[in-house]
């Protein structure tokens, strides 16, 4: 299973926005569309084992967790206004009491980042940052977690934490990249890796 966590440093937590200014009044979602995108899409397919996650610390009401199960996920088609209508969707039918599916394969809740790291320590936590170590020197496990962040990096304290989970900060090279290319280029690698595993 891969996992890819983003943080939306100000992602917006009601859906009062409108879905043509995804970059302006819902606070950065577009980063987070391009990213699911980047995500599960194949050619004509959907990527299974991948789970993808988001926590949503925009106003007025954050955090919010959002996690997209792709072995779940239905009916969500990869243009970014399309996924930013399930995101839409995962905000206003948010419920404080409990965490909920809000349309098949997408989950919306009460969640902190500690919480979703100490929901996922079976897993092995990747740190995405330009001063890690390269990439074609770790070895990635099979049931990897990355972290990335949105336009901003993650702050010193989130480092903290997720080094504290054991968390391995790995390089994808020395240029900042944007999030949904890091993980377009991140599955690709590991699809590369895995087959040339089995071929040799
Ligand atoms: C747009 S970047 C964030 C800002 C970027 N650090 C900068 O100075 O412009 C978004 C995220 O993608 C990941 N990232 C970008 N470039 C990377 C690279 N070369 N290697 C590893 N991760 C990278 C990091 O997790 C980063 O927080």
């Amino acid at each position: 299973m891969r996992h890819f966590y983003v943080k939306s440093t100000k992602g917006k937590t009601c859906g009062d926005f409108n879905l043509n200014d995804t970059a302006g009044g819902a606070g950065r979602l577009d980063i987070i569309a391009r990213s699911v995108n980047s995500a599960f899409w194949l050619s004509h397919s959907l990527r299974t084992d991948v789970n993808f996650h988001t926590i949503l610390f925009g106003e007025p009401n954050p955090p919010i967790y959002i996690e997209i199960v792709g072995e779940k996920v239905r009916k969500v088609q990869p243009d970014e206004r399309n996924i930013t209508i399930f995101l839409k969707k995962a905000i206003e039918r948010f419920n404080e009491a409990r965490f909920t599916q809000t349309t098949p394969g997408i989950y919306s809740g009460r969640r902190t980042f500690n919480e979703m790291l100490e929901k996922h320590k079976d897993c092995d936590f990747y740190l995405l940052s330009e001063d890690g170590d390269d990439i074609s020197e770790v070895e990635i496990s099979d049931n990897a977690f990355f972290i990335l962040g949105d336009k901003e990096d993650l702050t010193p304290r989130e480092i903290e934490v997720v080094e504290g989970y054991g968390a391995k900060k790995i390089s994808i090279g020395k240029t900042p990249y944007l999030t949904s290319h890091c993980i377009g280029f991140l599955n690709v690698y590991l699809d590369m890796v895995s087959e040339k595993k089995s071929v040799y």
